[in-house]
C-alpha cells in the first residue's frame, strides 16, 4: 500500500512522464511533471484527470494499493532499446516472419506494462556507426541495453567491441528464431559480448529481454 500524496510529492521533483497504474479508486493515474503546477493525464487516460485535480487542490489522503510501482524514479532502472537496419520496417516488412505491428505501437506496450518501474528509452538506426554511438553514449549510464543488430548481428565485429567496450549490460534479441532460418543468421559476432540473447519469441522477445535486465 502506497501513499499517492507521497508518490505525487517525491515525484514532482524529478524529471520526465510519469504513468502510474493503481487500482481501486483510482484505476490509471497519470502526471506530467514539466508540468507540476498543471497537472494532465498523458493522452488516452482522461478518465484520471479529475481525480487528481481533486486530490491536488483539496490534498486529500488517498490511500491505493499500486501495482508495479517500486521505488523513485532516480532508483529506477533505464535501460535502452537498439534496434539496427530496417527495424523501422517493422509491420511492414516480411510480415510473415516479423509479424504486423510496428515497434512503435509495440513499445507503447511496453511502456504502459513497464513505465512504473522501468525507464524505458528507444533509438534506431540503419547506420552501423549510428549503433555504436548510441552504445557507447548510453552504455556507461544506463542499467541495460537491449540490442536487436538486424543484420549487423552476423557481420558487425565494431558493434561487438561496442558491446564490450560499456559497462552496462547488453542483451542480444531477435524477433524471429534465427537458428530455424538460413545459415548465414547462424552467427552472431554480438552474442559474446553479451550478457545473454533472446531470440524466436517475435516481438515480445523484447519483454523477455526487459524482465532478464530486471533481475541482472
Ligand atoms: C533479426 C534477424 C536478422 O537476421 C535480420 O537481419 C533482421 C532481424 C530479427 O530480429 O529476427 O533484420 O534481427
Amino acid at each position: 500500500m502506497v501513499y499517492l500524496r507521497n508518490f505525487i510529492e517525491q515525484s514532482a521533483n524529478d524529471t520526465g512522464k510519469w504513468r502510474v497504474s493503481a487500482s481501486g479508486i483510482v484505476h490509471a493515474f497519470c502526471y506530467d511533471t514539466e508540468s507540476a503546477k498543471n497537472p494532465k493525464p498523458l493522452k488516452g487516460l482522461t478518465s484520471s484527470l479529475n481525480i487528481f485535480r481533486d486530490f491536488f487542490e483539496l490534498k486529500q489522503t488517498l490511500e491505493v494499493p499500486f501495482r508495479g510501482f517500486r521505488g523513485d524514479f532516480k532508483k529506477m532502472k533505464k535501460i535502452l532499446i537498439i534496434n539496427g537496419p530496417n527495424l523501422n520496417l517493422l509491420g511492414k516488412r516480411e510480415t510473415s516472419v516479423y509479424g504486423n505491428e510496428s515497434f512503435e505501437s509495440y513499445f507503447e506496450k511496453l511502456k504502459t506494462d513497464y513505465g512504473s518501474t522501468v525507464r524505458l528509452e528507444y533509438f534506431q538506426s540503419n547506420i552501423e556507426g549510428g549503433i555504436i554511438d548510441k552504445i557507447q553514449e548510453a552504455g556507461f549510464s544506463c542499467d541495460g541495453i537491449i540490442l536487436n543488430a538486424g543484420a549487423y548481428t552476423h557481420t558487425s565485429i565494431a558493434i561487438a567491441d561496442a558491446v564490450r567496450a560499456v559497462s552496462a549490460p547488453v542483451v542480444e534479441v531477435h524477433i524471429s528464431n534465427v537458428y530455424a532460418r538460413e545459415s548465414y543468421r547462424h552467427q552472431s559476432f554480438i552474442a559474446e559480448a553479451c550478457k545473454g540473447c533472446i531470440l524466436g519469441f517475435g516481438l515480445d522477445s523484447y519483454r523477455l529481454a526487459v524482465e532478464a535486465l530486471l533481475i541482472c
